[in-house]
Parts: structure tokens; sequence; C-alpha cells
């Protein structure tokens, strides 16, 4: 499958052109060079590999190769001055639980009296809105000037999610996604907030780096799950940040182990410890570990985050042990 997925964007486009093919579970991320965004083989490409994707979703993204950002940091920031820290979430590899995370540590930074707010800045798959239950488009201020931010189990919320069809493939270049994400951040009516969790958008390419930019982020932390294959990707997510001048919090280990509820047996599915031994290589922070469980799953994909629902379980500390280091 990998291979045909692979053929077929080498049928319409040359080496030059194609930057990158990322196949996940649930979606299929091809990244062209912007050159590469006129030509009428985009759409037919697009068109096939849906037929192709077998239930996945399809992206394709186009970054400006010879105007890659510079890696120094800026200083012309977006900049809501309301919002006094912003803490990002991210990883090198997609599917590793960052959305989970992210959600999860805002509830459990408000849970310490922080007025807190979750962005959801993942135009590839923008998972905030699911996992905090809300649906709607957001609502406008009386004097029109303001989006009004989501209100979810006392945290302010709004995600790039309300703003995308669900069901449309997204062809978007990286300029133009930076610039809706910037445009909803700044527009929002944010209010005072202590604190503002950004769901960022998994891996290290031109739109992460504008993004980590321009946000002005304070921290960032980096989740990733111990297989060698995401914490290569996660070493190369903290030195993106580093790069960029952003502070790294720590590094989180997700789906760490597996505890069973019924004989009380541990087992490491994924392996254990990885992201413990590579952030004491890179002299970073371990920040904690979270168990692979299906009531996190569960909470996390109904719209009832574990923090919220349960904050006394042991899963849900595991997420109050991380924020209150944060
Ligand atoms: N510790 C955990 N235990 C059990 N399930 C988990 C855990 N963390 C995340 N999950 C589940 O794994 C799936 C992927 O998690 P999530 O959507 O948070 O990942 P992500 O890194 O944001 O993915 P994407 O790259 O697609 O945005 C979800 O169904 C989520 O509920
Ligand atoms: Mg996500």
């Amino acid at each position: 499958m990998e291979e045909e997925i692979k053929k077929l964007v080498h049928n319409y486009f040359n080496d030059e052109e194609i930057d990158n093919i990322s196949i996940f579970e649930k979606r299929i991320i091809v990244t062209l060079s912007e050159k590469a965004s006129a030509s009428p083989n985009v759409e037919k490409m697009t068109k096939e590999l849906e037929e192709l994707a077998e239930g996945r979703r399809v992206f394709v993204v186009f970054t400006a190769d010879r105007e890659t950002p510079s890696l120094q940091p800026q200083d012309d920031k977006w900049y809501v001055p309301s919002v006094k820290k912003i803490i990002a979430v991210a990883s090198g590899k997609g599917g590793v639980g960052k959305s989970t995370t992210a959600v999860n540590l805002a509830l459990a930074l408000s849970r310490l009296g922080y007025k807190t707010a979750v962005f959801d800045a993942d135009i590839y798959g923008p998972s905030v809105p699911t996992m905090l239950g809300f649906a709607n488009a957001p609502g406008i201020t009386y004097d029109g000037k303001h989006i009004e931010p989501f209100e979810a189990f006392g945290l302010k919320a709004m995600s790039i999610g309300s703003m995308i069809d669900k069901d449309t493939p997204l062809i978007w270049r990286g300029a133009k996604a930076c610039g809706a994400i910037q445009q909803l951040f700044n527009d929002t009516n944010w209010g005072d907030i202590d604190v503002m969790v950004v769901d960022m958008p998994p891996g290290t390419g031109d739109i992460q780096i504008t993004l980590s930019q321009k946000m002005k982020i304070d921290e960032a932390v980096i989740v990733s799950t111990p297989q060698d294959i995401a914490l290569i990707d996660a070493i190369k997510g903290v030195n993106m940040f580093k790069q960029v001048g952003v502070k790294i919090a720590g590094i989180v280990e997700n789906m760490s182990y597996y505890l069973c509820e019924k004989c009380g047996t541990r087992a490491d599915i994924f392996g254990h410890a990885g992201a413990k031994a590579a952030a004491a290589k890179m002299g970073e922070t371990f920040l904690g570990e979270i168990p692979l469980h299906i009531t996190i799953r569960e909470n996390a994909d109904r719209g009832t985050p574990i923090v919220y629902t349960n904050p006394n379980s042991e899963y849900a500390q595991a997420y109050l042990k991380i924020a209150e280091q944060l």
C-alpha cells in the first residue's frame, strides 16, 4: 500500500517537486514544493490518492522551499496581550497522543487555579472540538470584531477545525495555513488568560517552524511514545524548537505502559523509558509518563477528558503531576 501511494505521487511529480510523503493510520500527507501548486496534476493526484486511501484523509500541502523561514528567532511575533504564557504541545510524529495530552494538561493547569485556554492549531487533524465536546461554529462578539471562544469544562477554547470543512481534503499552502491560524489566534476574544496550551500540527516542517516563531511560544512540551521510531522524531522536534529559540519544558512519554485492570500485570507494549533516556541524553527535563489505558482513550474520544471526569484516578494524576512541574 505504502509503495503504491508513493508510486502514484511520483507518477505526477518529480523528485524536485516532492518534498515529503507521510502515511499515517488515518491520513496521508503529501508535501509538494510551491512550484507544483499551479499544476492541474494536483487535483488529479488528490482524487486518485483518495480512491487508494482506504478511508484515510488525504492532505496536500505546499512548501516554499527556497523561501523556507530562517531558523533564527524572529521579532515580528503575533501578540495577544491578555494571554500571559503560551505552552506548545508538540510531537515529531503524528498519532502519539499530542491532543489527548494537550487537553488533559490544560484541564490540569485549570485545576491548579490558572485561567487556561486551549488553541488547536493542528491544521492536518484538528481534534480538540471532539475531545472537549464542542461542534458548533463559533459566535461573534457584539461589536462584530472578535470571535467568541468556546467554553468547555472551565477552559476557553478555539480550534482551526471550526474553519475547515471536515469532509473535504485540505489543499492549503503553508503561508495560507499560517495566515488562517494567525487570524484565528489574534481575532479570538480570549480575555485574561494565565496560560494557553497550543495543540501544534505534528512534525517539523515549514508550518511548524513558522508557528513556533510567530506565536511567541514560551515553552514547548514534546510528546512521544516509547518506540525508537517515535523518539527519533521527538528529538527532531526538540531541535526544531531550540533552533527557533523556544525553551523546551520537557518530554512526556505517552502510552508508556499498560496495567491490566483485571490481573494487575504490567506490559510495556511499546517498550518503556525510551523518552526518559532520550531526554537525559539531550539534557532536557523528563516530565513524566502517561500509561496506555482504555479510560483515557474513551474519555478523550467522547469529549469528556479524564482530568475533568475522574481527577482522582491514577491516570488523571499523571497529567496533574506534569502540570505541577510546568
Ligand atoms: N495514554 C493513552 N491511553 C490510551 N489511549 C490514548 C492515550 N493517549 C492517546 N490515546 C488515544 O490515541 C489516539 C491518538 O491520540 P491523539 O489524537 O491525542 O494523538 P495526536 O498525536 O494528537 O494525533 P494526531 O497526530 O492525529 O493529531 C486517540 O484515540 C486517543 O484517545
Ligand atoms: Mg491531534
